[in-house]
C-alpha cells in the first residue's frame, strides 16, 4: 500500500468509527457490535502507531481519556461569566425591547437561540488548538477541565479551517441529549448506583468527573453560543455564529435573526410546542441584540448584559397516580418522602417520583394511596406533587400515614419541637446513614480525598470492610480483601489508600466539618475550630460558651453537645486523633481568624485580580465582619474590583459608604 492509500484508509475508519461514536452514545441506536467496533479501532490504533505522521486529531483513539487529575485547578476568567436576566412573561419582554428603543432607537435586531439547560463552559483556543477548559464557577473564577473536555466528540481540538484568530475564547453549553441519558441512568440503577434527576445534572457530574477516562465514556455534546476576541472581527453576532461554525465549531441550527420583538415572540411560542421534539432538554430562549457596537451601547448591569433576555418556559404539569409513598433515609438520618407515580410523560421525560419534603406536606396534601395527583416539573427542582384531585378519590382509599419507625433499620423515629422533619437516631446501626456520613466525610468541600467516590464507599461498606470514618485509616491492613472486590484494580487501591493518607494533613476546621455534627456546616466549622483551637476544649465547652461564639445559636450549641456526650463518637475522634489527623487548629487557620472586623458590614462587587468573591468572602467572615447582599445606610464598606455595576457605586457614593480595594481590606487586617 502507498502512503496515500494508508491515509485513506485511516481517514475512513477516523470517519466510520466517530459516526459509529455518534450513533452510540448520541442516537443510543448502536450500528455495529462493540466486538467489529474494537477491531477497527484496534486497526486504526496500529496504523497510527506505525504512521505517527498521520495521525488525526480528530482520531477517536485520542478521544479516550485516561488522566486522573487530582483536582481541578481554579482559574480566572478573562471575561467575567455573566448570567441572563430572565422572566417568564411575555409583557417582561415587551418592557426589555421598549427600553432598548429608548436606548438605540428602532434599528435593530434580535438573535433569538434555544437556551439549552447544560453548564456553561469557556473554551480557549491558541493557534487553533484547544488550550483551556474552564467551568463557569462563580463568573470571575472556574475550574480547568481541559482534560474533560477534551473528550467530547463535538468540540474540535484543533481546527481544521483558516480565518479564526491566533487567541479566542468562545463559550457555550455542554450537555447529554436526552436519549443517552436515560441509557446510562438506567444502567446506573441496574447497578445499584444513585440515578442522575435529569441529564443537566448528568452533565454537570460527568464534567466534574476526576478520571477523564470515565468521562470519554459518557457522551456530552456542546453548542457554542458567544465568541470573545481581543480586537473586533466581526460587526454582529449573527455573523459571528456563522463564522465559528465554520471554523468547526457546533452551533445549534435552530438560531434564528428576527427583526422585531413580534418575530421573537413566534419563536418563542413555536418553541414552547416543539421542544419535547428535539433530542435535548431546552428551559427557554434566548434574545440578543444582534450588532456588537449596539451591544456595547447598551453595556452591563453588575450580573447581566443589557442587551441579552431570557424567557423561560413555565413548568409543565401532570395529572397522574400515586401509587405509594416510600421513605428515604439520608446521611443525617432526616427521613424524606418519596411520592411513586404512575409513569407519566412531563416535560419530555417521564416521571415516576416525586418529593413530599416532609410529614406536614402529606399531611397539607391529604395524600390517600391511589389518589389522583398533579405534578409539576420546573427547569431546576425535582417534580413536585402540587395537589390532589379529590374528586376522584376511590371511597375506600387509605390514607397515607408517615410512619413512626425508621424503613432502613426499625428504630423509633424523633421529631425536634418546631422542627418539620423526621429523624431517624440510630445513626450508627442505620444503612444509609453509616454510608452517608462516610461519603460526607471525603467529599470535596470536607476532608477532599483523591481516590475515593460515592460508589466506592457503599461498595466497601457492602463487603464489612469500612463501618465507620476511622476505618478508613486502617484499610490499607485490608489488602487481602481490597484486592478481591470487582472492578477496583492495584492502581485504584494504592490512588485511594494514598489519598487517604495525605488526608491526614487536612486543617482540624476540615475534619470538623468532616464529622457530620448536625448543623454544623463549613463556616460554622471554621468558627468552632478557630475559637477552641482543639477538640478537646470544643468537647468540654459549656452551652454557654459555645453560644458566645459568633454565629453559633442554641440550635448548634445544643447539638454540639449532642454530638460530644455520646461515648461512640468520642471513641470514633480518638481513633482518628491516633491515625494522625488534625485536631488542633494550625497557626495559619489561627491567624486568619480574628475579630477584626467585628460588627462591620461588607458588600463585594466586580472582580478582583488576586482572590474570587468567594475568597474574599471568607476572610472577612473568619475575621468577624458580616455580608450583606445590598448596599444601604447600614453598610460600612464597599469592597470594589474591576467592572463593578455603575448603579452600585453610585448608590455608595450617594450614602458616602466608604469604597475600598481587596488591598485596603487585607490592610485592614494586617
Ligand atoms: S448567552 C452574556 N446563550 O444560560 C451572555 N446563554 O442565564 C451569557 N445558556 O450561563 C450567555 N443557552 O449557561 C447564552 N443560547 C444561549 C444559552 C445560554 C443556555 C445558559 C448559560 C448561561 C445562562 C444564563
Amino acid at each position: 500500500m502507498s502512503l496515500s492509500d494508508i491515509k485513506q484508509r485511516m481517514d475512513a475508519l477516523v470517519k466510520e468509527l466517530n459516526q459509529h461514536n455518534y450513533n452510540y452514545y448520541v442516537l443510543a441506536q448502536p450500528s455495529i457490535s462493540d466486538f467489529e467496533f474494537d477491531q477497527k479501532l484496534k486497526e486504526l490504533a496500529d496504523l497510527e502507531t506505525q504512521y505517527p505522521d498521520l495521525q488525526d486529531s480528530d482520531s477517536p483513539t485520542q478521544k479516550v481519556g485516561g488522566d486522573i487529575t487530582k483536582e481541578f485547578q481554579t482559574v480566572k476568567h478573562r471575561w467575567p461569566m455573566l448570567s441572563l436576566g430572565n422572566t417568564y412573561s411575555e409583557q417582561d419582554l415587551r418592557d426589555f425591547d421598549e427600553r432598548i428603543r429608548k436606548a438605540i432607537g428602532n434599528d435593530f435586531q434580535y438573535v433569538c437561540e434555544l437556551k439549552f439547560d447544560g453548564l456553561s463552559m469557556s473554551l480557549t483556543y491558541e493557534n487553533g488548538k484547544l488550550a483551556r477548559a474552564v467551568t463557569r464557577g462563580d463568573g470571575t473564577r472556574g475550574d480547568d477541565v481541559t482534560s474533560n473536555i477534551k473528550t467530547i466528540n463535538r468540540i474540535p481540538k484543533n481546527l481544521r479551517s483558516t480565518g479564526f484568530p491566533e487567541s479566542f475564547e468562545i463559550r457555550g453549553e455542554v450537555f447529554m441529549h436526552r436519549a443517552a441519558f436515560d441509557r446510562l441512568n438506567n444502567d446506573r440503577i441496574e447497578k445499584g448506583e444513585v440515578p442522575y434527576a435529569n441529564p443537566r445534572n448528568f452533565a454537570a457530574g460527568t464534567v466534574k468527573l476526576q478520571d477523564s477516562g470515565e468521562v470519554a465514556k459518557r457522551p456530552l455534546d456542546c453548542f457554542l453560543y458567544f465568541l470573545y476576541t481581543d480586537k473586533p472581527l466581526f460587526k454582529t453576532h449573527w455573523e459571528s455564529l456563522q463564522a465559528v461554525a465554520d471554523w468547526g465549531f457546533h452551533v445549534c441550527e435552530h438560531n434564528k435573526l428576527c427583526a422585531s420583538i413580534d418575530d421573537a415572540i413566534a419563536f418563542i411560542h413555536y418553541w414552547g410546542e416543539n421542544r419535547f421534539n428535539l433530542s435535548y432538554d431546552i428551559d427557554g430562549i434566548v434574545l440578543k441584540v444582534n450588532n456588537y457596537a449596539q451591544q456595547h451601547e447598551l453595556g452591563f448591569t453588575a450580573k447581566s448584559p443589557r442587551w441579552a433576555i431570557s424567557y423561560k418556559y413555565k413548568a409543565e404539569e401532570v395529572e397522574t397516580v400515586l401509587q405509594n409513598v416510600s421513605y428515604q433515609v439520608g446521611r443525617t438520618g432526616a427521613v424524606t418522602p418519596v411520592a411513586n407515580l404512575k409513569p407519566v410523560l412531563l416535560a419530555g421525560t417521564t416521571v415516576k417520583r416525586a418529593t413530599l419534603h416532609n410529614a406536614n406536606e402529606i399531611e397539607r396534601l391529604g395524600l390517600h394511596v391511589g389518589d389522583s395527583v398533579f405534578v409539576e416539573k420546573g427547569g431546576e427542582i425535582i417534580p413536585k406533587v402540587i395537589s390532589v384531585n379529590t374528586l376522584k378519590r376511590t371511597p375506600n382509599a387509605e390514607k397515607v400515614i408517615y410512619p413512626t419507625v425508621c424503613p432502613e433499620c426499625g428504630s423509633n423515629l424523633l421529631r425536634k419541637e418546631g422542627e418539620a422533619v423526621h429523624y431517624c437516631p440510630n445513626d450508627e446501626g442505620c444503612p444509609p446513614q453509616i454510608v452517608g456520613k462516610i461519603q460526607h466525610f471525603i467529599s470535596r468541600k470536607a476532608m477532599n480525598i483523591d481516590g475515593l467516590g460515592d460508589e466506592t464507599i457503599e461498595a466497601l461498606y457492602r463487603k464489612g470492610l469500612v463501618e465507620h470514618i476511622s476505618d478508613l485509616y486502617t484499610l490499607y491492613e485490608k489488602a487481602d480483601e481490597l484486592n478481591q472486590m470487582e472492578r477496583f484494580g492495584q492502581k485504584s487501591i494504592s490512588n485511594m489508600l494514598d489519598g487517604i493518607e495525605r488526608s491526614k494533613q487536612m486543617p482540624f476546621e476540615k475534619v470538623l466539618f468532616g464529622l457530620g455534627i448536625r448543623y454544623v456546616g463549613e463556616t460554622v466549622a471554621r468558627k468552632v475550630a478557630a475559637y477552641f483551637k482543639n477538640i478537646d476544649s470544643l468537647i468540654n465547652a459549656s452551652y454557654d460558651e459555645l453560644i458566645s461564639v459568633d454565629e453559633i445559636g442554641g440550635r448548634i450549641a445544643e447539638s454540639l453537645i449532642d454530638y460530644f456526650e455520646e461515648p461512640r463518637h468520642l471513641e470514633q475522634i480518638e481513633k482518628l486523633r491516633l491515625a494522625g489527623l488534625q485536631f488542633v487548629a494550625e497557626e495559619r487557620e489561627l491567624a486568619l481568624a480574628s475579630d477584626k472586623l467585628s460588627g462591620k458590614t461588607f458588600v463585594i462587587s466586580g472582580v478582583f485580580e488576586d482572590l474570587s468573591r468567594d475568597e474574599l468572602a471568607n476572610i472577612i467572615e473568619s475575621n468577624g465582619g458580616k455580608i450583606l447582599s445590598s448596599i444601604s445606610g447600614k453598610l460600612n464598606y464597599l469592597v470594589a474590583g474591576d467592572n463593578m455595576g455603575p448603579s452600585k457605586l453610585e448608590k455608595a457614593t450617594k450614602l458616602n459608604i466608604p469604597i475600598i480595594s481587596d488591598k485596603d481590606l487585607l490592610n485592614m487586617l494586617a
